[in-house]
Order: structure tokens, then C-alpha cells, then sequence
């Protein structure tokens, strides 16, 4: 069979899935066939990860069983912190990823043919993965890592565990939706990882570790990082067109823009956008903000042509940093939405498994001499 080389696979279709789509020529994102403006405006990220996970909007008793369970299951044991204790001090992702596999290690979820099993290990990843992030958060800092609390939503509970403060109810609302949009997007680098991990049927704290691996990365889910620290280094709106002039004249990226699939803005940096204008109303502006806005006029004058435009990541660190959370958060928070994607993957990859065993093109060389040492 001929082969065609794609670099990054650009294109090949690597999966057949139900879970989300993407029209990267009109904007349009869709989990379960729902749109994402809808689910933001409508849904709750606990509700939407039931979707995902599920297939379909669950009932009241369906949700509230759910929401129960994941509510339930935030704790993390005193080892796991305790392990967390001993980490150098790094990058907050890096420390997810080692505390997640260890996870594995105490509700090893081996037998992935279980369903209730498998629903339990999905519980467990969604419940505590936030927990790990934030204990992470203050451990570093030798402060004391807050326990979940299960009067708190969701959202509240993440962002009380970061400070022990009550968080203000537009943070908790705007941060939940933050997680929706962040919650899956088809097939990208870290959800094909961990599909390549699922296929050999490894369990699923090890598949979301390989996936936490991929998300760190400045081309994926890293770049919100870099997005705050490039709009950091510019510091004013009047130095915007001379930086991206510069960039671009460099051919550097500029961060947070561009997009394998949309050629037009991509609709989740829309409704940021929007989330930002809401946050700032009511709680004071942001003066990356302003920078933002330039980059984004001065980037759609000198890249007119490329269909470059502002991706998921370019107004999320945004409302995070307003938020007071540490820039190199931003990953591990995008990791704990983005966990129900690679779950729901996870699971219609094992209804039909197939080991994924690529082929590659060899440009080597062939029958070569084995020369001993002395002669080389
Ligand atoms: N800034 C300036 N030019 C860009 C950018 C950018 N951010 N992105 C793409 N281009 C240009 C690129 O220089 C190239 O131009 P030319 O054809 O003249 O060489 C053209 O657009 C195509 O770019 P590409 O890198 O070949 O396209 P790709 O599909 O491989 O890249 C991407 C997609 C996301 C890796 C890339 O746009 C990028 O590096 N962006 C910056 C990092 C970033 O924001 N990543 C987050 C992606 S969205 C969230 C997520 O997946 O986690």
C-alpha cells in the first residue's frame, strides 16, 4: 500500500468518535453535538463532563448521582500529600503527572473491562485531580494543603482550596465555564497520547498521566502560560505593533494564536473574551487585557492572510491571572477540565479497541558493515 507522509499527521483521521466536532471554518465547537455557547450559558462543567463521558444530558437523578459521587471522592490520602511534600520544587505539571500515575497506585483500576470499575476510576480522576493541583499549589509554598470541602459547587471548592477564602460568586461562575470550554476538543496531541496509552489497555490514572505529558508542552496546553509572560514582556499597549512586528519578522509564534483546525477565531477564545469583559465590570480590569486587544488588532493586520487567529489559550490566562492564580497553574487547571475528554475518549476507545501500531517511512540505511571499534 503507498504511503503518504503527513508531518504531525496533518489530516489523517486517527479515530472514529462521537464526542466533539469541530467546523474550523465557521467556529463551531460541539460536545455530544451540543454547542459550546450553549453549554457555557446552560450547563455546569460537572453536568457537561457527564455528557462527554456518558453521551448524553443527564436526568435529575443521573446528575445528582454524579455530582454526589465525584463530590464523595475529592480526598486525596495523606500519602499522596505527603508524596507531593517530597517533590523538588518544579513545574506544577510535572508534579500533577507524578502524583496522578501514583494515584493509579492506590485504586489501581486495572481490569478495564469493568464498567463499574471504570466508572469509579472516572469518578476518582475528575474528583481529585483538582485537589492534587491546588495541595500542590500551597505545598510548594510550605503552607498547609485545604481539604475539599462538600458543601462547595465544583468551581467554589477549587478556588476556596487555593486560599481557604469564600470566592467571590461571579470568580466561581466564570471559572466553571472556563472548565466547559476546556473540558475536550476533539482529536488533539495530549488526547491522541492518551489513546495510544489506552489502546494497549493500560488503566486509566496511567492514560491520563501519559495525557498530562502531552498537555504540558508551549504548543499545546502550555501556551497559556507563555501567553501571560509575552503580554507580561510587552507591559503597554503602545509597545504591542513594534514586539509583533518584531516576532513575526523572526518568524517566532506569537503565543495563544494559530490553530491546526480553525481558520477563523476560535469560538472558545470568543466567549473568554466575553468572560473577561464580565469579570472586569464587575471586579476592576486587567491591564494584559488592553495589551491583548492590541496584539489581536496589530496580529489580524500583519499576519491578514494566514488564518491565524487568537486560539482557547490567548484570553484564559487572562481571567486566571485576574483570578490570583500563579501563571504556571494555567496548565494544570486546563489538565483538570480537560480530563473528561480524555476519559470519554478513554472509554469509546476500549468499546472498540485496536492497538495503535502506526507505520513509519525508513530513511536509513541498509545492510551496513558492523565495524569493530579499533577501525572506526
Ligand atoms: N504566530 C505567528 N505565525 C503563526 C502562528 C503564530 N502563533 N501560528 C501559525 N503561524 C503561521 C506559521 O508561521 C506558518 O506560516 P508559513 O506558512 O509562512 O510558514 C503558518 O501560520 C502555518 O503554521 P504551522 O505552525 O505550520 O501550523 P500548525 O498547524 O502546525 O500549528 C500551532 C498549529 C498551534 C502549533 C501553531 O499555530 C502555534 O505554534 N501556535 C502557538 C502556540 C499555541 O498558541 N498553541 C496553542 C494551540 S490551541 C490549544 C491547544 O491545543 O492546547
Amino acid at each position: 500500500m503507498p504511503h503518504d507522509f503527513m508531518p504531525g499527521l496533518a489530516g489523517i483521521p486517527a479515530a472514529k468518535s462521537a464526542i466533539s466536532d469541530v467546523d474550523g471554518e465557521k467556529g463551531i465547537l460541539e460536545y455530544r453535538g451540543i454547542r459550546i455557547e450553549e453549554l457555557c450559558a446552560r450547563s455546569s462543567f460537572l453536568e457537561t463532563t457527564y455528557l462527554l463521558l456518558f453521551g448524553k444530558l443527564p436526568t435529575q437523578p443521573e446528575l445528582n448521582r454524579w455530582v454526589t459521587d465525584v463530590t464523595h471522592h475529592r480526598r486525596i490520602k495523606f500519602r499522596l500529600v505527603d508524596l507531593m511534600k517530597c517533590l523538588p520544587d518544579g513545574h506544577p505539571m510535572d508534579a500533577l503527572q507524578a502524583a496522578v500515575a501514583a494515584l493509579g497506585m492506590f485504586y489501581p483500576g486495572r481490569n478495564v473491562s469493568d464498567p463499574e470499575n471504570n466508572y469509579w476510576s472516572a469518578v476518582r480522576l475528575v474528583a481529585k485531580m483538582p485537589t492534587l493541583v491546588a495541595a500542590w499549589a500551597r505545598l510548594r509554598r510550605g503552607d498547609d494543603y485545604i481539604p475539599p470541602r462538600d458543601d462547595l459547587a465544583f468551581a467554589d471548592n477549587f478556588l476556596y482550596m487555593l486560599t481557604e477564602a469564600p470566592p467571590h460568586p461571579l470568580w466561581s461562575e466564570i471559572f466553571d465555564d472556563c472548565l466547559i470550554l476546556h473540558a475536550e476538543h476533539t482529536m488533539n496531541a495530549s488526547t491522541f497520547t492518551g489513546m495510544v496509552t489506552a489502546s494497549t489497555l493500560a488503566d486509566p490514572y496511567t492514560v491520563v498521566a501519559s495525557a498530562i505529558g502531552a498537555l504540558k508542552g508551549p504548543l499545546h496546553g502550555g501556551a497559556n502560560e507563555e501567553v501571560v509572560q509575552m503580554l507580561r514582556d510587552i507591559g503597554a499597549v503602545d509597545r504591542v505593533r513594534p514586539f509583533v512586528k518584531a516576532r513575526i519578522g523572526a518568524k517566532q509564534k506569537l503565543m495563544g494564536f494559530g490553530h491546526r483546525v480553525y481558520k477563523v477565531k476560535d469560538p472558545r477564545a470568543t466567549i473568554l473574551q466575553a468572560l473577561c469583559i464580565r469579570l472586569f465590570h464587575e471586579c476592576g480590569g486587567s491591564p494584559l487585557y488592553d495589551v491583548a486587544l492590541r496584539v489581536e488588532e496589530v496580529a489580524d493586520e500583519l499576519l491578514h492572510g494566514k488564518a491565524v487567529h487568537p486560539n482557547v489559550d490567548f484570553y484564559s490566562g487572562i481571567v486566571y491571572d485576574k483570578m490570583g492564580m500563579d501563571v504556571d497553574l494555567f496548565t494544570p487547571v486546563f489538565a483538570m477540565a480537560r480530563v473528561s475528554g480524555w476519559l470519554a475518549h478513554w472509554l469509546e476507545q476500549l468499546r472498540e479497541n485496536k492497538l495503535f501500531r502506526p507505520d513509519q517511512i525508513y530513511a536509513g540505511e541498509h545492510d551496513r558493515p558492523y565495524v569493530p571499534i579499533d577501525r572506526r
